[in-house]
């Protein structure tokens, strides 16, 4: 996005906005009031709640002192209360500050009860005219189309990293039209799921998602899972420069060729017991360096060793070296660990 970009949702905002009662004023408390409703509700609800709300408590001050009763009877039917009793929460501490309004420091704003970082940012650039960008879900949709945003949008480093974007993008004299002009869009415009009314957006020529025909691919909500740890031990049999390879039967990795494996980590100890007493087998046992492979939902943590056989071995699933790497299809996993045994000339 340009500064021509920004021109034209500046322009577009201006001639199509709504008419809406908290559009008409420039009162931090109210555009704050405005905000906390427009949270989880839709905008044709808020509308008279906020009416009769600030007519009911037209300053902060008023909502410092408003009976917690009285506070509820405003907020009935709007739902999740705790949104009302953090207003006065934070009108109360206001006060007490001795301030008559909202503070215009985004530090101070943000440490109050209730104000994050939208909130803040909604405040600081609709009433304060300050470059303080305000990111919703809404605006994050416009984003991620905007910039084909293949992060998910609902980790919270993605939305910080757009902030950083949007506040060099935000001009000095137009905070509020910034602000108000992507909520807009996304609420009118840039719409989600099947419904995007692309023909209309002002962001039409900048947009990449639309450039390439990918609007509906965007955003992306996965909610990221934390990888699960796997530990492994791995053994790679060799015998005169050959070496022991199958082909995994596992769904990770599946049809792929690989060294025999099991699904725990073993001591020299516990491998000798297992190779030499239980099942007989005539060799020497060298430890080799840990490896770590990362895969996007796994990370396997692997111990690793060689098994030099001394006598032929009984399987036909020996191959080279140079057989193994040009003719089978082993993955980096495996072939990490197998490269670094002719590094270290071993063998
Ligand atoms: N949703 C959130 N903030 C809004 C605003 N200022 N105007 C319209 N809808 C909104």
């Amino acid at each position: 996005m340009k500064q021509t970009d920004i021109k034209e949702l500046i322009k577009w905002y201006t001639e199509n906005k709504r008419d809406l009662p908290w559009r008409r004023t420039t009162d931090p408390y109210k555009i704050w009031i405005s905000e906390v409703m427009l949270q989880q509700t839709r905008v044709e609800t808020v509308i008279n709640y906020y009416t009769t709300f600030i007519k009911e408590l037209p300053t902060i001050k008023d909502l410092a002192q408003v009976s917690e009763d009285k506070l509820l009877k405003l907020w009935e039917g709007l739902g999740y209360y705790s949104r009302a009793k953090n207003l006065k929460k934070c009108a109360e501490q206001v006060i007490q500050l001795g301030l008559t309004n909202l503070p215009q420091e985004e530090d101070v704003l943000k440490n109050l009860p209730g104000i994050g970082p939208y909130t803040a940012g909604a405040i600081l650039s609709i009433a304060y005219q300050k470059q303080v960008p305000a990111i919703d879900g809404n605006v994050m949709r416009v984003l991620a189309r905007v910039y084909e945003e293949n992060r998910s949008i609902l980790e919270n480093k993605v939305r910080k990293s757009y902030e950083e974007t949007l506040q060099k993008l935000m001009p000095e004299n137009y905070t509020r039209e910034f602000t108000e002009g992507f909520i807009e869009l996304g609420a009118r415009v840039c719409l989600p799921k099947g419904n995007p009314l692309c023909e209309q957006c002002p962001l039409q020529k900048c947009c990449q998602a639309y450039i390439h025909s990918k609007v509906l691919d965007y955003p992306v909500k996965k909610v990221k899972t934390k990888r699960k740890t796997e530990e492994k031990t791995v053994l790679i049999f060799a015998y005169h420069k050959t070496y022991a390879i199958t082909k995994r039967k596992e769904s990770l990795l599946n049809g792929l060729y690989g060294f025999p494996s099991y699904p725990y980590k073993m001591s020299l100890e516990e491998i000798t017991e297992k190779l030499i007493k239980e099942q007989n087998i005539n060799c020497t046992i060298v430890p080799l360096e840990e490896t770590k492979h990362i895969f996007s939902h796994i990370e396997w943590h692997m111990t690793n060793y060689l098994i030099n056989l001394q006598d032929p071995p009984v399987k036909d699933n020996f191959y080279s070296k140079e057989e193994i790497l040009s003719k089978y299809s082993l993955p980096t996993s495996f072939r990490k660990i197998f490269i670094k045994i002719s590094e270290y000339d071993i063998l």
